[in-house]
């Protein structure tokens, strides 16, 4: 006997391959703008062990204590600036590969930012008045580069983390001679900027010409006499 057609069996549809949800623009912006108020109003976390661990805090004199907390207070504009450069250069990116290595890096930039917090709060001291300047400077920045395409791009954060290492160097030499936990961070986020520049240059960055190292040298020695005292 012979089934009725009606009542034969129905094959399912085959299910359709889950596909991961694009964002749209307003989801886009509404990422980008989430973490500009991380970076300047939040409290970011780190990832990694702040490097002053148990280290003691120093014994310091007013002025001591005013000259570190200066010098940490630029570098965590330093690390609100990274933060801005990177977003802004991985928003334009046009390679993934390149998008993922500047969204790597920025992760660890994250790191930096939370133990430069973490040490002016230990000083008694504040972040830069003017963070939301310093990002919506840089984040602008980053993709007017980007732009310009992805050898530009890395080639923007080989000088910006070479620049960086120098300026280290110069912190690591005056801070105060007993302050040990501030020295720890700064000499591990100078192990992790070497990297990030070496990582950039494998990747293809093209090296930029004048005038534009001459204006980021220009630009952050502006920002450092501002983020010295506010
Ligand atoms: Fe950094
Ligand atoms: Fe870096």
């Amino acid at each position: 006997m012979s089934t009725p057609a009606s009542r034969l069996p129905v094959p399912l549809p085959a299910p359709r391959p889950r596909s991961r949800r694009r964002l749209g623009p307003v989801d886009r912006l509404l990422v980008e703008a989430q973490r500009a108020l991380d970076t300047v109003f939040g409290e970011p976390a780190a990832s990694r062990p702040n490097p002053a661990g148990d280290l003691p805090q120093a014994e310091l004199d007013a002025a001591q204590r005013r000259h570190a907390a200066g010098l940490m207070r630029i570098n965590h504009v330093g690390e609100v600036c990274a933060q801005g450069l990177y977003y802004g250069q991985a928003a334009v990116a046009r390679e993934e590969s390149t998008r993922g290595h500047l969204l790597e890096a920025a992760q660890e930039e994250t790191d930096h930012l939370a133990w430069c917090a973490e040490r002016l709060r230990e000083l008694d001291s504040r972040p830069s008045l003017f963070n939301p300047l310093w990002y919506g400077g840089s984040y602008a920045l980053g993709v007017l580069a980007g732009l310009r395409g992805d050898g530009w791009n890395l080639g923007f954060v080989v000088e910006t983390e070479r620049q960086v290492e120098a300026h280290l160097d110069e912190h690591l030499d005056s801070l105060p001679e007993g302050d040990a936990r501030s020295r720890e961070i700064l000499r591990q986020m100078k192990i992790d900027e070497a990297r990030h520049a070496d990582n950039a240059e494998l990747a293809g960055a093209r090296v930029l010409p004048q005038p534009i190292p001459a204006l980021m040298a220009a630009a952050s020695k502006f920002m450092k006499t501002v983020a010295y005292r506010l």
